[in-house]
């Protein structure tokens, strides 16, 4: 499997990724505003035939206060079923931290994840040493929790 940036081609096969594998989904317009302006946050998982089999949607993050640091923030990330446990979604991470560390200078880098993925939440703390910050309550659609999650990117 290649993992590799994004380009505006790819964005209806991330889409159609999203809607596979997550209930919180995205307008093709703002797909298109993260290609456009952070266009080395966000990477594709594709196999030999060329087709997107998960993507890491990522990008800086715009409102800091003056007394916070740039940081970067994973906007979405999923995996078709079939190709997980492969490390697909460990290597999309890793791509995107390097990149927000080295090109946009992010001190950290945040998400938010539903109190109740397991996979994803393993994925986060323990393989890639994300802890938690907050619970923000009700965040989702439907009611549920999620965990504010942060991974420091300087050394
Ligand atoms: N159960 C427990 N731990 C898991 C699981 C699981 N089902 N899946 C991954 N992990 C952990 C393991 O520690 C794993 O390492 P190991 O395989 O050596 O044990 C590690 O994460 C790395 O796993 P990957 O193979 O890189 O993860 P994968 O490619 O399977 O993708 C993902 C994980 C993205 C969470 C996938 O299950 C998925 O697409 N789920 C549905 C969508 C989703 O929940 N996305 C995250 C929402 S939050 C957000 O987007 C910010």
């Amino acid at each position: 499997m290649n993992i590799r940036p994004i380009k505006v081609d790819d964005l209806l096969g991330m889409q159609a990724c999203n809607l596979q594998n997550l209930p919180e989904n995205y307008t093709m317009r703002y797909y298109l505003y993260h290609a456009l302006t952070w266009p080395s946050l966000s990477y594709v998982a594709e196999d030999p035939k060329g087709r997107i089999v998960g993507y890491i949607l990522a990008k800086m993050e715009e409102d800091v206060g003056a007394d916070d640091q740039p940081h970067g923030h994973v906007t979405s990330i999923s995996v078709l079923r079939s190709y997980r446990r492969l490390g697909l979604a460990k290597k999309l991470m890793v791509q995107s931290q390097e990149a927000m560390a080295t090109i946009y200078r992010a001190a950290y880098v945040s998400l938010h994840v539903r109190r109740s993925n397991r996979a994803a939440l393993s994925l986060y703390r323990d393989t890639l040493g994300f802890t938690v910050k907050d619970i923000e309550k009700k965040y989702y659609a439907d009611g549920e929790d999620a965990y504010a999650m942060k991974l420091s990117l300087t050394p």
